[in-house]
């Protein structure tokens, strides 16, 4: 075991430096965020490949979107897939009904909805992101390309030097082309794991170049946007500084040797401009999830491929007078103690056919699978609840809630390092996690699911309806 983790230690770096993260952009003016938004099977460059995916706009990703808060936001969106799908803003505090963040829509294919609706003045700046949530088709749609990043910018970026930092957005996502630029079969254990594939891609390139100037800050926006896959981040020589995760700022920067982003995550971390002159890799290394970090084991079959590899590369190009570190974020605020605690347990088991790692296995909230016709939470309005998440299964579970960001009060009954605010976390098989939750302003019926998302496609998925008490 040691042996083959040192023989394999050594990055490969497999493709030479492309060129520079390039996004379609599009920005609210005038407090108003507008755009056609289509979806369609289509040809994109990948790395050095023409692939045959799924595109929002052309792209993969979709263009980057950016708002701030209280700006009114319209996405003319256009279904030209051969199967439905709709839009979910991850993330995005808006009402999760009517023309908001309403998963339950469904929109075939060739036809149109407008989704519409405003960001609340209160909404913290930070890095969301909009993708497919059709269920039973999300992995598939995810994995095919559909995914783009949805910005909002605000007090975090005003910080002086946070504004002063150069900005890098990596869009983290995996791939498994055949031959032909085709999607492949992942095989049958993607029915167990999730579906995975070999091909890393940052913003839709293989090892793009990021810059950064002797001296100064670059902000790394991570997103990882694939379906199941772990990444676990590390850039050579530099420590990252944690300044925001998936709901927003922390309160001081938090510095790290490594980020794991579990599906669905974001952080964002600031860099310092402090080594010589030369080549850094920002390297991915293998991580089982299962074990919460260790290698081997069958479950991390698909996932690792047993050593680093360079998500992209960054290298120093001229100097600016030394930015120093932001010394605070922005507070968090603790949230009062619940009235009301649950539990909720995870795990898999066999569906009808009974068949071994394939397509009769069932993935369960609470001994269930999803049904929308079942509301399976009833919540009140003005209300805060801890809510306890046990994994009794093999396989670890990020647990993702829409609509209302949480914080972590415990991990297996410690607490964490800082407080953070949250909209996914991983849970570990054996484990058991605490998180809290403020139900404060909008009603009706979202959902709250595993963030593999052939997971959530297979039954783990809750419906949670918020009630005006
Ligand atoms: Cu990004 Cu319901 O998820
Ligand atoms: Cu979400
Ligand atoms: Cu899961």
């Amino acid at each position: 075991m040691l042996l083959s983790q040192c023989a394999r230690s050594q990055p490969i770096s497999s493709t030479p430096v492309s060129g520079p993260i390039q996004f379609q952009t599009y920005k609210s003016e005038g407090g108003l965020l507008s755009l056609d938004l289509e979806a369609k099977a289509q040809s994109v460059q990948l790395g050095d490949r023409t692939a045959n995916l799924l595109a929002y706009n052309g792209t993969v990703p979709g263009p980057l979107l950016e708002a701030k808060p209280g700006d009114k936001v319209q996405i003319r969106f256009t279904n030209q897939l051969d199967q439905p799908t709709n839009i979910h803003h991850h993330g995005l505090h808006i009402p999760p009904t009517g023309s908001g963040d309403n998963v339950f829509l469904e929109i075939s294919p060739g036809k149109s909805h407008t989704y519409e609706y405003q960001i609340p003045d209160t909404h913290p700046a930070g890095t969301f992101w909009y993708h497919p949530h059709k269920h039973g088709l999300v992995a598939e749609q995810l994995f095919g390309g559909l995914a783009g990043l949805f910005i909002v910018r605000g007090e975090l970026d005003e910080i002086p030097e946070v504004k002063a930092a150069k900005e890098e957005f990596l869009v983290l996502k995996d791939f498994a082309l055949d031959s032909n630029g085709n999607i492949s079969d992942t095989g049958h254990m993607a029915a167990m794991t999730g579906r995975a594939g070999g091909l890393l891609t940052a913003s839709g390139q293989v090892n793009p170049a990021m810059t950064i100037s002797k001296g100064g800050l670059l902000r790394l926006r991570l997103l990882n946007a694939s379906p199941s896959r772990f990444f676990r981040l590390s850039l050579e020589d530099h420590p990252l500084h944690l300044i925001a995760t998936d709901g927003g700022a922390i309160s001081s920067p938090a510095e790290l040797s490594e980020v794991v982003l579990a599906p669905g995550e974001r952080a964002e971390v600031l860099v310092q401009g402090s080594q010589k002159p030369g080549e850094y890799r920002l390297l991915n290394q293998p991580f089982n999830p299962a074990q919460g970090g260790m290698m081997g084991g069958m479950m991390g079959g698909n996932q690792s491929s047993g050593r680093s590899e360079t998500v992209a590369t960054l290298t120093y190009e001229g100097s600016t007078e030394e930015i120093p570190l932001p010394t605070q974020l922005i507070a968090i605020e603790p949230l009062p103690e619940p009235q009301t605690t649950r539990q909720f347990t995870l795990n898999h088991g066999m569906g009808g056919g009974g068949m071994m790692m394939g397509g009769g296995m069932v993935f369960m909230i609470n001994d269930k699978a999803y049904d929308p016709s079942r509301i399976d939470t009833q919540v009140m309005l003005n209300t805060v609840e801890d809510w306890e998440i046990t994994n009794t299964g093999s396989m670890a579970h990020p647990f993702h809630v829409h609509t209302n960001k949480f914080q972590i009060i415990s991990q297996n009954g410690q607490p964490v390092p800082y407080p953070a605010w949250k909209d996914v976390v991983s849970v570990s098989p054996g484990e058991t996690v605490c998180i809290r939750m403020a139900f404060r302003d909008y009603t009706g019926k979202t959902v709250y699911h595993c963030h593999v998302l052939d997971h959530e496609d297979r039954g783990m998925m809750g419906t949670l309806e918020i009630q005006q008490a």
